[in-house]
């Protein structure tokens, strides 16, 4: 066996009989091999961070490139050395991440993103009273969780209501694990010309939408119609299977635990967080790249050395949540984890997360407090290898 063989794979099989838990492999991990050689699903080897500690070390790191984010590491296919193209935000680094982000976070602030509260409490409802005029039963995921994020992104990017229905398709297709390469290429190419003519016309015609004020507010630095496209396209990955996957499965959880319900509708701010940290979707972690040596806890990284922040792993940690296997809505300080990630690229959606998280919940549960499962939970197919976690189908009945 040569050494090469010999790096054990990241690990990815979760423990039998609880979905929610990461890999049993991460606790052992921190208990002896903190920061360890991993080969990853995408093929190259990489250090795994697992400790909480370490992974925001990592993450706030300055010497810690993110050219290589998103699902470099999970994708086989994905070519290490691409280029970045300007625009895609989650994978700048320093000075050219910085001047896209300032522009980027004024549209992202908690007063900016209560506003849009109302627009998401009216497609929760119209969604639940599209779901409850059907005979008992629904699958929650396509009826509820995919639509949501989906058409608050068109909101987001002032998508017109004609072309939403259209927007909507290509932009599953995108985010599909199921669609094929071609297929996945095909929606990506139409819906960046369909950004390009999109923006556009707002250079022309700017109405009251983020992407009106980008473009109006870019001074003598403006933002290109590509650079615009590609931070489109980004919010629209990053938005879309993340919120829809944590929409679902927090369904699940909650389903799973009845007593719990009362919690997410007295606090859902508090019961959010803890739903966040417990389920820890983006479940392959988040990939950086050393462009120097560095020390991560006792372990000697070298420049040129990609290292996996495993963040499901650090909100696991016990030295942080004490009963981390536990869903606790009551933790003392529930906002700790970093579900969002750390640092420089700290998820910029997280309040319009949060928000479209406590409204789906809390008015779901209000309004079907008989919803059930309408399948065995064996019966389930979870998405193991893809780079957010999630279920395929959530059948549940009601009445
Ligand atoms: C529950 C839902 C979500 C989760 C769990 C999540 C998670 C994350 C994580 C872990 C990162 C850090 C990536 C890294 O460090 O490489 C991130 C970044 C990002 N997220 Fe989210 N996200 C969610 C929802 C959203 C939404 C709704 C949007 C916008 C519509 C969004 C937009 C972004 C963007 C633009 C970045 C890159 C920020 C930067 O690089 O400066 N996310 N997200």
């Amino acid at each position: 066996m040569t050494a090469a063989s010999a790096t054990p794979a990241l690990p990815t099989a979760r423990p039998a009989g609880c979905p929610f838990d990461p890999p049993e492999d991460y606790a052992n991990r921190r208990e002896t091999a903190p920061t360890s050689r991993v080969r990853c699903p995408g093929g190259m080897d990489a250090w795994l961070v697992t400790r909480y500690s370490d992974v925001r070390a990592v993450l706030a790191d300055r010497a810690m490139s993110s050219r290589g984010a998103s699902s470099v590491h999970v994708n086989p296919n994905a070519d290490l050395d691409e280029e970045v193209s300007p625009g895609s935000i989650i994978q700048l680094d320093g000075a050219a991440h910085a001047r896209l982000r300032k522009k980027v976070i004024a549209e992202f602030t908690v007063r900016r993103v209560e506003a849009m509260r109302e627009y998401v409490q009216e497609l929760v409802e119209s969604h639940l009273d599209a779901m409850l005029a059907r005979p008992g039963h629904a699958d929650l995921v396509r009826d509820f969780a995919l639509p949501i994020p989906s058409l608050v992104i068109c909101e987001l990017l002032g998508v017109p209501y004609a072309d939403r229905a259209r927007f909507q398709h290509q932009s599953t297709t995108l985010v599909s694990t199921d669609a094929t390469r071609e297929e996945g290429q095909r929606a990506y190419d139409e819906l960046s010309t369909y950004l390009a003519g999109l923006f556009d016309d707002k250079r022309r015609n700017p109405r009251d939408d983020l992407f009106s004020r980008l473009i109006s507010r870019g001074g003598d630095d403006p933002l290109s119609t590509e650079e615009l496209v590609v931070l489109g396209l980004s919010l629209l990955v990053a938005g879309h299977e993340t919120t829809a996957n944590m929409i679902a499965l927090s369904t699940l959880v909650l389903l799973e635990h009845p007593s719990q319900r009362d919690v997410v509708l007295a606090q859902p701010e508090r019961a959010v967080e803890e739903l966040l940290r417990y389920l820890s979707v983006v479940q392959f972690g988040v990939l950086r790249y050393a462009t120097a040596d560095v020390q991560v806890g006792s372990r000697a990284v070298k420049a040129g050395e990609w290292l996996v922040a495993a963040l499901s792993s650090a909100n696991r940690d016990e030295d942080l949540f004490a009963g981390a296997d536990k869903l606790d809505f009551h933790r003392e300080s529930p906002r700790t984890h970093v579900a969002f990630g750390f640092g420089a690229h700290q998820c910029l959606g997280q309040q319009l997360a949060r928000v479209e998280l406590q409204e789906a919940l809390t008015r779901l549960f209000r309004r079907v407090p008989d919803l059930r499962l309408a399948a065995p939970r064996e019966s389930l197919v979870f998405k193991h290898n893809t780079l957010v976690y999630g279920v395929r189908e959530l059948p549940v009945a009601w009445g």
